[in-house]
């Protein structure tokens, strides 16, 4: 009832207001990078469409807010879109850690179908209570290993210590493989690799490029072991206090861009793979389905792990994304 009450006043608010609808839109990567282009689209899309009516304040590379504070930053709505990872979302969902199990999805285009079918649209809607609510997903690209040594088998990853993001399910990804985590913002781990804090981390191409990873990380294996992919979140409280005709607007233009940013997001980290190949800073490894297969044997129990947490229901969704009819 205060909540229904709280949206009804802001409501007013705007619809009386002849100011314009500020949205902040702060997330951790560089411009150049799937997510970077799609916030950059979606402001020019708006200030053509919508004009005086809706002004759109882009802020990358953590210059706003970082990973350790951007979400209560959002619920206090003092920030109105973020994209992190699905990775980021523990404290207030346990069924995204869906995403983050090692090999469940083959490709990109299984994580796709996933996101598109019900049980994967439903789950924009599972931080509800907390008033942060989902309006697409955003692909980045699959996560590669990069070490200060060769990993080709598990083994070879014993020992080391990888930065992770916030994320249980990762912290025990790593430790089926005899490794130890350290979990640090995105804006700290360059640093961190720099320094030797810690040894090995693993992103999408883009990532390993645009913040120069590979030139710390002088192997990386090129696994394709999980997801990193993207929820376009906003504060619910403020989204339904946008006037109706203008809120539809953005929601088209969002579909809009989600639908660009996932068209192109595999192109940019192809193109940032050849980059960090053509820079010779990192040896660039790929594995033998054998060696691919260890990997999978010795992570996959993961699963096991996190069914409950997450929902069989969501989990036999994700599985049968692998398959393209359904
Ligand atoms: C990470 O922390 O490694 C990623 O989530 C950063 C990002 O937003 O791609």
């Amino acid at each position: 009832m205060a909540v229904c009450l709280g949206i009804a006043i802001l409501a007013g608010a705007v619809e009386t207001n002849a100011a314009p609808i500020v949205i902040r839109f702060s997330h951790v990567v560089a411009e150049d990078t799937p997510k970077g282009k799609g916030a950059l689209l979606f402001k020019q899309l708006v200030e053509e469409r919508l004009g005086d009516l809706v002004k759109v304040e882009v802020f990358p590379n953590s210059s706003l807010y970082g990973d350790a504070d951007e979400l209560a930053a959002l619920r206090d709505n003092k920030v109105q879109l973020l994209a992190p990872s699905l990775a980021k979302f523990e404290t207030y969902t346990h069924q995204l850690r869906v995403f983050d199990l090692p090999f469940l999805f083959d490709d990109l285009e299984a994580v796709d179908r996933f996101q598109k079918r019900a049980k994967g649209r439903q789950l924009l809607y599972s931080m509800e209570q907390h008033y942060i609510l989902g309006l697409g997903y955003w692909h980045n690209g699959m996560k590669q290993l990069s070490a200060t040594r060769a990993l080709r088998l598990p083994a070879d990853a014993a020992g080391l210590n990888f930065r992770i993001q916030q994320s249980d399910v990762l912290e025990t990804q790593f430790r089926q493989v005899k490794a130890q985590t350290t979990r640090l913002a995105f804006s700290q781990v360059f640093e961190a690799l720099a320094s030797g804090q810690v040894q090995g981390a693993e992103n999408p191409w883009s990532n390993l490029y645009s913040q120069r990873f590979h030139e710390v990380q002088p192997y990386i294996t090129e696994t394709n072991h999980g997801v990193l992919d993207y929820m376009l979140v906003t504060n619910a409280r403020f989204w339904y206090a946008i006037p109706h005709r203008i809120r539809t607007q953005l929601e088209a233009i969002i579909d809009e861009v989600s639908y660009a940013v996932n068209r192109e997001a595999a192109q940019l980290n192809e193109q940032d793979r050849q980059r960090v190949a053509a820079s010779g800073r990192s040896q660039i490894i790929s594995l033998s389905p054998r060696e691919r297969e260890a990997w999978r044997a010795a992570m996959e129990p993961v699963w096991r792990h996190f069914e409950a947490d997450i929902g069989p229901d969501v989990l036999k969704a994700a599985r049968a994304s692998n398959r393209r009819e359904e």
